[in-house]
């Protein structure tokens, strides 16, 4: 990767994409960041398809020359500088009233409130103000617009007011440690294919993808959104097999390529000859999920009669007053 070329221009900056994780390589700007971890390599590939499977890591800087890749967290400062190391995860753009702000600083906002909630993800929210436990000098690395203070022994930041809400009513608002989402069980009805077909149905019926599902709490959500009056009500969730294989976590990812952060899969034994692989994963009544099955114990028609629909939520940021 050569640099050396500074750029002036700040909204041009490149896009890579690793399946659904978008990053834009920051020519002419260095990032001020916690490092997650490092490690050693030359292809700058591999460092930020490191980063686009923890959801932790905001950010990199890939220091080609000398092999090694930094693994960027907690952002707190983009600004000009003869730098072409930096890249950083494309997130939703967060809008706060009375702010008026460059593209750089747009894009670090960004970073900042990727979690989109009231306080950056790692500071304490208390209800009323946001805090952090870091040296002051580290304090005062934060860009100017932030509005962060140093309280005399803590970082402040102002709490934001974040309202939530979903693009239509069909959907149910749900916060989880990771965000918050919306999400919509639909029937199947007699609609037959593969787990892309599904996905599309969903798009098309509620503008919204296969859910992903991320933590026991948010697997608890999903099972309670199956439709108790049908008899069979297991749901059809966002897993795909990656090659073919079903037999555990390392052969599933999901469609929405977030990170597999979470497995439930039902532990059912080795795949053994005769059993059947179910044309997609589902959530099985006893909220496991399950790939295959002996395909005499069941008729899976029968058994996957509706799919849960999932996409983000969407957050208006007002400030605290
Ligand atoms: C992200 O990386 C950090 C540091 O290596 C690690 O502690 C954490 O568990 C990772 N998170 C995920 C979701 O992989
Ligand atoms: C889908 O498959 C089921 C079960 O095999 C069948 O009853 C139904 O007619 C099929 N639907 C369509 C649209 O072909
Ligand atoms: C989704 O909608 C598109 C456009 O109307 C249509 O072509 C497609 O067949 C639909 N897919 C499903 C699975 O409903
Ligand atoms: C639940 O299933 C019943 C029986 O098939 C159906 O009549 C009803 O519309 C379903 N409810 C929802 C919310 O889909
Ligand atoms: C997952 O299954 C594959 C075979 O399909 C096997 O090679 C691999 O070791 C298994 N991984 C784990 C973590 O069990
Ligand atoms: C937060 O925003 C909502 C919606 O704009 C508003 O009704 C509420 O009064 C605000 N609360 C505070 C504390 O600013």
């Amino acid at each position: 990767m050569k640099c050396g070329v500074f750029i002036a221009s700040l909204s041009g900056f490149a896009v890579l994409c690793f399946g659904k994780v978008t990053f834009l390589h920051l020519n002419g700007v260095e990032l001020v960041a916690d490092t997650l971890s490092d490690y050693t390599t030359t292809d700058a590939y591999d460092c930020l398809r490191k980063c686009g499977m923890n959801s932790s890591c905001i950010a990199v800087q890939m220091a080609t020359d000398v092999g090694i890749c930094n693994l960027l967290t907690m952002v707190r400062n983009a600004r000009n500088a003869m730098a072409c190391d930096f890249f950083i995860k494309k997130e939703r753009t967060v809008n706060i009233p009375g702010r008026s702000l460059t593209p750089l600083q747009q894009i670090l906002q960004n970073a900042v409130y990727a979690t989109q909630e009231a306080c950056p993800e790692g500071w304490t929210d208390d209800g009323k103000t946001c805090t952090l436990a870091i040296l002051q000098a580290e304090c005062k690395n934060y860009a100017a617009f932030l509005g962060v203070t140093w309280d005399g022994t803590r970082c402040a930041i102002p709490r934001m007011n974040v309202t939530y809400s979903c693009p239509n009513s069909e959907l149910t608002l749900k916060g989880f440690s990771n965000g918050y989402f919306c999400y919509a069980m639909i029937l199947r009805g007699q609609l037959n294919g593969t787990i892309a077909t599904m996905n599309d149905f969903c798009y098309n019926e509620t503008g919204c993808y296969l859910a992903s599902i991320h933590s026991e709490a948010e697997n608890e959500f999903i099972a309670s959104l199956r439709n108790s009056s049908l008899s069979n009500n297991a749901v059809i969730i966002g897993l795909e097999s990656i090659n073919g294989q079903v037999e555990n976590a390392t052969d599933f990812q999901w469609l929405d390529r977030t990170v597999l952060d979470y497995a439930n899969f039902d532990d059912i034994g080795p795949l053994a000859e005769g059993m059947y692989t179910f044309p997609y994963p589902i959530m099985s009544m006893s909220n496991k999920w399950l790939a295959y099955f002996d395909v005499s114990a069941l008729k899976f028609s029968m058994l996957s009669t509706s799919m849960i629909c999932k996409c983000n939520a969407n957050a208006e940021y007002s400030t605290t007053t």
